[in-house]
């Protein structure tokens, strides 16, 4: 039977609630149990479970992949919000902020590590093709973050250019999620893709939802600091669009905005929230996820499976998609 995203999900937190770190050195186990259990969403393990479902396999077979891919995105999550100088995370202080920058580096690797040794429990057949998928797309993420820092500093980034980087930094890894969890189930080399670039459209949308609740999201839901990429610098789509939407005195003023080092990010965070606004940069960013999505949607048309359990990939695209957090 297909199960319900809130029951993947509660058969994925069972699991994880039974992944025991050791009791020493403290300081570094203490930041991964933290980090682990702080929340989040939960959508890549959810896709593991789900993709592998769909082909009939069991949870306990694709739970050890959903912990994997679960682990590997909170390590990056750990390293990301150094670079990012991160306040917040999921509502609460950050791993670097709680404790230090070293703690995170070094928690953040260890966390690395333990999420290849979930990887352990297959059997050779599924191990050798998921072991390297797996680290392809670990690679690819280092790639896209890597982008991303560079594109702070850097005066001419296309939009091309963006979509390529959040396609490396976040959908490739849901993307993995859904091809883990297919080929567990042992679905067809035509079906695996298909999940994979379903995940791949969904994965875009889903970095400019976070990209536009990192600007319009209330402070009270989202669990991050808002405002903290104009703050940083980070051009997103809303940023890259509104430069080419706005007039040319504000495209300046925008510009301006990102080039200094402010005192008052406050102030900063506020005027460029506008131009977002008035210069309809924000409904062109939610247009666009709208057709990230309906073009994700459409990949589903060809995979090998009855239409109701279709639907629940649809479901989940169309919750991704209206989140507020
Ligand atoms: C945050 O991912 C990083 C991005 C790729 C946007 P999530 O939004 O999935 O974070 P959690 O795990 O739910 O907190
Ligand atoms: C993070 O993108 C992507 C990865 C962690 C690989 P963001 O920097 O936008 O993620 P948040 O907003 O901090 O969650
Ligand atoms: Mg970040
Ligand atoms: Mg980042
Ligand atoms: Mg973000």
């Amino acid at each position: 039977m297909i199960e319900s995203i809130a029951t993947y999900r509660q058969t994925f937190l069972d699991h994880l609630a039974q992944i025991e770190f050791p009791e020493s050195p403290r300081e570094l186990y203490t930041p991964i149990e933290y980090i682990l259990d702080i929340g989040g969403k939960r959508i890549r393990p959810v896709l593991v479970l789900l993709s592998a479902d769909l082909y009939g396999a069991e949870p306990e077979e694709a739970l050890p992949a959903a912990a994997a891919v679960e682990i590997f995105h909170n390590f990056t999550l750990i390293h990301d919000d150094i670079m990012d100088a991160a306040p917040l995370r999921r509502g609460k202080e950050t791993v670097h902020e709680r404790w230090d920058t070293n703690t995170a580096i070094l928690s953040g690797d260890a966390m690395l590590i333990e999420a290849y040794r979930q990887l352990e429990f297959y059997s050779p057949e599924v191990f050798k093709p998921m072991m390297s998928f797996f680290s392809k797309t670990a690679l690819e993420v280092c790639e896209g973050q890597r982008d991303d820092m560079d594109f702070e500093t850097l005066d001419q980034v296309g939009i091309d250019q963006y979509l390529t980087m959040i396609k490396y930094k976040t959908a490739v890894l849901v993307g993995c999620a859904l091809k883990m969890g297919a080929l567990i189930g042992g679905a067809s080399h035509s079906d695996q893709q298909a999940l994979y670039t379903f995940g791949i459209g969904l994965g875009l949308a889903f970095q400019l939802q976070d990209d536009y609740l990192d600007v319009f999201g209330d402070p009270e839901t989202f669990g991050k600091q808002v405002g903290g990429d104009i703050i940083e610098n980070k051009k997103t789509f809303l940023y890259l669009k509104a430069l080419e939407l706005a007039s040319e005195q504000e495209a300046r003023e925008l510009r301006d905005l990102y080039s200094i080092k402010t005192r008052d990010p406050q102030a900063k965070v506020q005027r460029v929230t506008q131009i977002f606004k008035s210069s309809g940069s924000a409904d062109s960013a939610r247009e666009l996820i709208r057709n990230y999505t309906d073009q994700a949607f459409e990949q589903l048309e060809s995979l090998d499976l009855p239409d109701n359990r279709k639907a629940v990939l649809r479901e989940f695209g169309d919750w991704l998609l209206n989140r507020d957090f």
